[in-house]
């Protein structure tokens, strides 16, 4: 029998027991089968990636301090930081924004520090901006974290001489002006640069584009981002919100427009209440915490969407979506400037971040980024900082659990679980996703979206067997337990136990509000 009937056959035979098995018991079983010898897409790494922008304290007192600080650090950029960021394996970074990026004027940030010029950010708090965090800061960033560049270029108010001359100026080893400008300015070999994005929510912040008009635009500005030497440009085209699926459509259906971009972006925030009224990040009862999770379940709805346009147009899928803005999206915490967007992190935000990991993972044949917003200090942070103290947040500790799925294949798996019932609406309870890596280690995520039950998932891995079965489990007593400047490790991961492997047959006991990783190694 050829594969892929087999896998069909062994996953109607596996659902025809379970319903059988249901029918007779009344008992719901939960079961995620996996299918470990037959992988498919590699997951891109950068669906772990992350966006710092000129908003609030991301950039300023969260990774940069300047090199005068007493706060230890190097060259200006937090040690603490760095290590943390290095850990949890950042693989890019999207900088300057945002909406900030299209008011960005690059060479305002460039040259002696004295001399750059100070802006006000119109968009997030009108604060003045000394520009001190410019281009040559941003790429030792990078490079101090061992991660790619994804820089967001100004289409709203920039010009496309000044894109191009950005490009020119960051990857070309030429005799240019550019390139001599970047030598005075004591850089004398190019940087990499991976990722570049044409423009930022143009269709808003970006310069309330209506669609046909900026795919004209962003065919123009294209033109002029050169690659240079050996450098290859993966060209971002700003992409529609939520479920505006018109946009995109306008984007892919020409030929000659989607040959101007390699990826095409998406932004979708969960949102608890409405917009007015976001709900606060930590003071909220269950109803709100079904509401959030239900949000983000919404990714998987939204992905559907787009890439159904995509594929279309795309059938190979040549060009990846890139969701380069996602997360938990609530009211500042009380007393906090409200152009700031600083928010605090609970369990909540956890299992939010393992949903949206989980939703990326299974798509990994079209999502090819993905951009928590935002890195420090703003919306779903993974990290915190107070002067010269820092948290991490329960999403950190989600993203160093999920590490492990970065440039691994992801295994075919069928889910089939209990609902979790608030009120008159349910949603599904588990969220899972699994992926076998270069050395042939299977690990699967989950997480128990019920904060009032532990649940039993029963997992028949076909294919392979394994000998050493290891689980880490971040869990929390309360539904928003939270890592605060006081108790900074209320939630941290643990190493769990909670499962066992028997003829093939993983079972995991995973307790109420869990998020948890298995690795099965031969
Ligand atoms: O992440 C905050 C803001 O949300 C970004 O600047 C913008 O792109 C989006 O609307």
């Amino acid at each position: 029998m050829r594969k892929p009937l087999l896998l069909i056959c062994l996953l109607l035979l596996t659902a025809a027991f379970t319903a059988s098995a249901q029918k007779e018991n009344s008992v719901m079983i939960n079961q995620l089968v996996i299918i470990a010898n037959n992988p498919g897409p590699v997951i891109s790494k950068d669906i772990y990636g992350h966006f710092s922008e000129h908003l609030g304290r991301c950039i300023y007192g969260g990774f940069w301090v300047g090199p005068d600080s007493k706060i230890p650090n190097t060259y200006g950029i937090r040690n603490d930081v760095l290590f943390a960021l290095r850990e949890m394996k950042i693989p890019n970074l999207r900088w300057p924004g945002g909406c900030f990026a299209d008011t960005y004027h690059w060479k305002d940030g460039i040259g002696p520090k004295e001399k750059r010029a100070s802006i006000v950010n119109t968009h997030w708090g009108g604060v003045t901006e000394d520009n001190s965090f410019g281009t040559h800061e941003f790429m030792k960033l990078t490079e101090l974290l061992g991660c790619d560049a994804y820089i967001n270029g100004n289409v709203g108010s920039g010009t496309v001489r000044e894109m191009a001359e950005w490009v020119e100026y960051l990857t070309s080893d030429s005799d240019s002006p550019m390139t001599r400008l970047r030598k005075e300015n004591g850089k004398e070999q190019p940087w990499k640069v991976k990722y570049f994005a044409i423009g930022n929510e143009n269709w808003g912040c970006g310069g309330n584009m209506t669609d046909e008009y900026y795919a004209s635009v962003m065919r123009q500005f294209s033109t002029y981002l050169n690659n240079y030497g050996e450098n290859r440009l993966y060209r971002v085209a700003c992409g529609p919100s939520d479920f505006n699926v018109a946009w995109t459509e306008t984007l892919m259906k020409d030929p000659a427009t989607r040959a101007r971009f390699q990826g095409l972006s998406v932004h979708y925030y969960s949102i608890t209440n409405n917009w007015a009224n976001k709900g606060s990040a930590t003071d909220y009862d269950e109803t709100q915490w079904f509401q959030t999770l239900r949000a983000n379940l919404q990714m998987e709805q939204v992905i559907n969407g787009h890439s159904a346009i995509m594929d279309r147009y795309d059938p190979l899928k040549t060009k990846g979506l890139v969701v380069d803005e996602w997360g938990n999206w609530f009211n500042v915490e009380p007393g906090t400037n409200p152009g700031f967007l600083y928010q605090q992190n609970t369990m909540r935000d956890a299992v939010s971040a393992a949903i949206q990991l989980n939703i990326f993972n299974r798509h990994a044949d079209r999502v090819k980024m993905a951009n928590l917003a935002q890195t420090i200090n703003v919306l779903q942070s993974v990290i915190l900082t107070q002067d010269d103290k820092i948290v991490l947040t329960p999403t950190y500790h989600v993203f160093r659990m999920f590490n492990v799925h970065q440039e691994a294949r992801l295994l075919n798996t069928d889910l089939r679980c209990e609902d979790y019932v608030n009120g008159d609406r349910k949603i599904s309870a588990i969220s899972a996703s699994a992926s076998i890596d270069k050395d042939g280690k299977v690990h699967v995520s989950l997480a128990n979206l019920n904060p009032d039950k532990s649940i039993t998932l029963t997992c028949p891995v076909i294919g392979e067997t394994y000998k050493k079965v290891t689980g880490e489990v971040l869990t929390s007593d309360a539904m928003n337990s939270m890592n605060t400047f006081e108790k900074p490790e209320t939630v941290t991961p643990a190493s769990f136990n909670g499962f066992s492997y028997k003829d093939g047959v993983l079972t995991v006991n995973m307790p109420s509000k869990s998020v948890v990783v298995i690795e099965l190694a031969k």
